[in-house]
């Protein structure tokens, strides 16, 4: 008997445009089958939540969306049922659908987000081509997994640059402790790199810093750039007087020319977010820095199946462990509850929704 599923629809404030805002409808159960000869039935068990997803529901997401689209874009689940066509998966394997559908080895020209302008996975049970879900590490729950398909790719890409950027003995500026910051942390400590966080906020500075002294690594140095507002240049003493190697940029206009004054030369940013809003009335001038110290900025979107199936690999060969990344888990009835949460900016890290059955 095919399965029947839940799922969480966006009902538009104003009719067929989803960029006016939404209300989040759990719709009744509905059948889903298995149609293509090359998909794969995926029973989702858990959900990460993103600054996007709410973003949207909000109503102040820049970028079209699908008006009673599905939310969300990152899932873990089991494959419960597989096309006759379909190689590479079988019945049992844990799966992640990639976030840009499109996206196979980043060289595509469009493209196609989950839970924006296609269907995503706040749902009981999904149904994506094979060749746009990816394998994750086996040693991860799947709260941990479901971070990695837009926080993971997008923390790793930033990190990683265009040039391999993540090295041994790097020191790395990560901005705000949210979810992309959080894996960001992660990732560039298990690399070998030295790391500076801001935050707005001192207790979430020394709930990071009490937490990362638990794993026998280097401590971090952390600034508080609310507090402080010359906080490029706190980063630059706190790092000896020279400027950091890469910088995960969150803020976007209103952050961006401290965030080249943090820089040392030859340094890379990766423009991932834009917080801060969008006016440019704080870039000027920003351009002769970017000249004198020959920095790259690149901007980062997420990343392509390829990219994930490099950063499993290297999760995987370091049994990262990702529990500590998640600063919440809401039961799949309270998805409304954890939408809030994450708008409020209480977190530090990912919220993530179980999707039990
Ligand atoms: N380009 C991409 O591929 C990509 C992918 C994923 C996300 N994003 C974008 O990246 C940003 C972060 O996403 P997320 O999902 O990690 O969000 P999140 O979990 O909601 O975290 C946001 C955190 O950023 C910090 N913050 C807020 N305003 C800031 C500002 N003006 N300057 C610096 N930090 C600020 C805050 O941390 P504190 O409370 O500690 O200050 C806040 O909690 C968003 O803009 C999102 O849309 C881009």
């Amino acid at each position: 008997m095919p399965p029947t599923r839940q799922v969480y629809r966006r009902s538009p404030k104003v009719a067929g445009d989803a960029t006016s805002g939404s209300t989040l409808i759990l719709t009744e159960e509905e059948p889903i089958t298995l149609t293509d000869l090359h998909s794969i039935l995926i029973r989702v068990h858990a959900v990460s939540l993103n600054y996007r997803d709410v973003n949207i529901i909000h109503g102040t997401n820049p970028w079209a969306v699908k008006a009673d689209g599905i939310p969300c874009s990152d899932a873990a689940g089991v494959v419960v049922e597989i096309g006759s066509k379909v190689t590479d998966f079988q019945v049992g394997d844990k799966v992640s659908p990639i976030f840009d559908q499109l996206a196979i080895n980043g060289t595509e020209q469009s493209r196609q987000w989950l839970g924006g302008e296609v269907d995503g996975v706040l749902a009981t049970h999904v149904v994506f081509p094979a060749e746009k879900c990816v394998k994750f590490p086996e040693h991860l729950s799947f709260e941990e997994a479901a971070c990695l398909p837009n926080a993971g790719i997008t923390a790793w890409s930033a990190l990683m640059g265009t040039r391999g950027e993540l090295q041994v003995g790097k020191t790395v500026l990560i901005q705000g402790t949210g979810g992309v910051s959080m894996m960001a942390v992660k990732m560039a400590r298990v690399a070998g790199c030295k790391v500076i966080l801001t935050s707005s906020s001192d207790e979430k500075l020394e709930r990071v810093r009490r937490e990362c002294e638990n794993e026998s690594r280097p401590k971090i140095q952390v600034v508080n750039y609310k507090t402080n507002e010359r906080w490029d240049e706190e980063v630059v003493r706190l790092n000896g007087g020279r400027g950091v190697d890469i910088a995960i940029e969150n803020g976007g206009n209103s952050t961006l020319k401290r965030t080249m004054g943090a820089m040392a030369k030859k340094g890379v940013i990766g423009q991932v977010g834009y917080l801060g809003g969008q006016s440019t009335a704080g870039l000027d001038g920003m351009l002769s820095t970017l000249i004198d110290k020959t920095i790259t900025l690149q901007g980062i979107n997420v990343g392509s199946k390829l990219d994930q199936d490099k950063m499993n690999q290297a999760i995987a060969a370091n049994e990262m462990r990702l529990t500590d990344v998640i600063d919440r888990t809401f039961q799949f009835d309270e998805a409304i509850a954890a939408m809030e949460y994450l708008w409020s900016g209480q977190h530090v890290g990912k919220v993530v929704i179980q999707v039990k059955q």
